[in-house]
C-alpha cells in the first residue's frame, strides 16, 4: 500500500519545471494542450502517471521531448540510480501527502475504526497523569478523537514523517498543553522507554511496516512499558492464511473503497487512483517490501507472549483488523 519514489512523481516534477520555465500557469497549459485542469493537476503533483496521448500534446506545448518527460536527463537518471542504491525503500513524504489526501477513501470504515480504538482505552489509572502514546499518528486524526473523548489524557503522538507531524500539530491546535509530538522510527529502540506510566499504546495502519520479529519485539517492549491495567490497541493490515482468504480481503477492500468514493464524491475517481496506484496490498502481485503484515493469529499469540491478557479481536474487515491486550494488574 505504500508506494515509494514512483516514476509519476519525477514526471510530474519535469512537467512543472518545463511549464514554469515558459512562464505559463496550469490553466494556460491545459487550454493550449486541450487537457482538463483536474487531470493536469494530478499529473503535475505526481498522483497519476500521464498517458501517452496526452503526453504528446503536452510535449508539443511545453517544447520538450517525450523521452525527457518520461526518463529525464542522463544526469537525473544517474542520481536516481544512486539514490535507489543508497536509500532503503521506506515510507516517503510523497506517500504521506498521498495518504493525507486519500486516507478517507482508502481506509475501510475509518470513523468506525477510530471509534472502536477510542472505546478500548481502559479507565483512568491511579495517579494524576494519564499518558496515551499513539505510534505513527499520521495526520493526527485518532489523537484528536482520543483527546476529545478522554478529557483527562495527555497524548504523545509519534511519527517518522515531518509532513505528518506538522499536520498533527495543526489538527491538535485546540488541545494545546495536552499533547506532545516526536519524530521517531518505529523500528528503532531509542523511544521505547517512558518516564511515566502508560495507560495505552495505540497504533493504526503502521505496525505492518515491521517484520514478524520486529512486531514481537515491539509488543514485548510496549507491554513492559504499560502500567498495570493499561492496554495495547492495534489497528492494522493482517496477512491472510490462505489464497482464498487473500482474495476475500482483496475484494472486500476494493468494495469498501468503491462504496466510500460513491458516498463522499458520487464518483469513482479516487477508486480508480486506488487501483492505478496498486494500493490494495491483497491484489498487488508485487507488494511494496515496506508492507509486511503478519497473520492475525500470530499477532494475538505475540500479545499473549508479551504478558498481555484479555487478548481479543474487536473489528475485522477487508484484511484490516483491530485487536488488543491488557496488562494484568
Ligand atoms: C498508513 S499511514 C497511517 C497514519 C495514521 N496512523 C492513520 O491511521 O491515519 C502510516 C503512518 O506510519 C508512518 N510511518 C511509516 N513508517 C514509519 C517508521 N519507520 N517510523 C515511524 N513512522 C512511520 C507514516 O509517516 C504514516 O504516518
Amino acid at each position: 500500500m505504500a508506494k515509494t519514489n514512483p516514476p509519476r512523481v519525477a514526471v510530474g516534477e519535469r512537467l512543472r519545471r518545463s511549464r514554469e520555465a515558459l512562464g505559463l500557469n496550469q490553466a494556460d497549459v491545459c487550454r493550449r494542450a486541450g487537457v482538463t485542469a483536474n487531470a493536469y493537476n494530478q499529473w503535475e503533483k505526481g498522483r497519476r502517471l500521464i498517458n501517452l496521448f496526452d503526453a504528446m500534446k503536452l510535449a508539443d506545448v511545453l517544447n520538450i521531448t517525450l523521452d525527457w518527460l518520461y526518463r529525464g536527463s542522463d544526469e537525473e537518471r544517474i542520481m536516481q540510480e544512486k539514490n535507489s542504491i543508497e536509500k532503503p525503500a521506506g515510507w516517503s513524504e510523497d506517500t504521506s501527502n498521498l495518504f493525507v489526501d486519500y486516507g478517507d477513501y482508502f481506509v475501510p470504515e475509518r470513523e468506525t475504526q477510530i471509534e472502536t480504538i477510542c472505546s478500548l482505552i481502559p479507565a483512568a489509572l491511579p495517579g494524576p497523569h494519564q499518558h496515551v502514546v499513539e505510534l505513527c499518528c499520521g495526520d493526527g486524526r485518532l489523537s484528536a478523537a482520543l483527546l476529545a473523548r478522554l478529557p483527562d489524557i495527555t497524548i504523545h503522538a509519534y511519527d517518522g514523517s515531518p509532513t505528518m507531524l506538522a499536520k498533527t500539530v495543526g489538527r491538535l491546535d485546540s488541545f494545546a498543553g495536552r499533547y506532545v509530538t516526536a519524530e521517531i522510527d518505529i523500528a528503532a529502540d531509542d523511544w521505547r522507554r517512558f518516564p511515566w506510566p502508560v495507560r495505552a499504546f495505540v497504533s493504526s495502519l503502521a505496525v505492518h511496516h515491521l517484520d514478524g520479529p520486529g512486531k514481537q519485539k515491539l509488543f514485548a517492549d510496549l507491554a513492559a512499558a504499560l502500567a498495570p491495567g493499561g492496554a495495547l490497541v492495534i489497528a492494522d493490515l493482517i496477512e491472510p492464511e490462505t489464497t482464498l482468504g487473500r482474495d476475500v480481503a482483496a475484494r472486500g477492500w476494493d468494495h469498501a473503497v468503491r462504496h466510500r468514493c460513491l458516498e463522499l464524491d458520487g464518483d469513482l475517481k479516487a477508486f480508480e487512483f486506488f487501483q492505478d496506484d496498486t494500493w490494495n496490498y491483497y491484489s498487488d502481485p508485487a507488494p511494496d517490501p515496506i508492507d509486511q503484515p503478519s497473520a492475525l493469529l500470530d499477532q494475538l499469540k505475540w500479545l499473549e507472549a508479551a504478558g498481555l491478557r484479555n487478548v481479543d479481536v474487536h473489528w475485522l474487515m477487508a484484511g484490516h483488523a483491530i485487536f488488543s491486550g491488557v496488562k494484568p494488574g
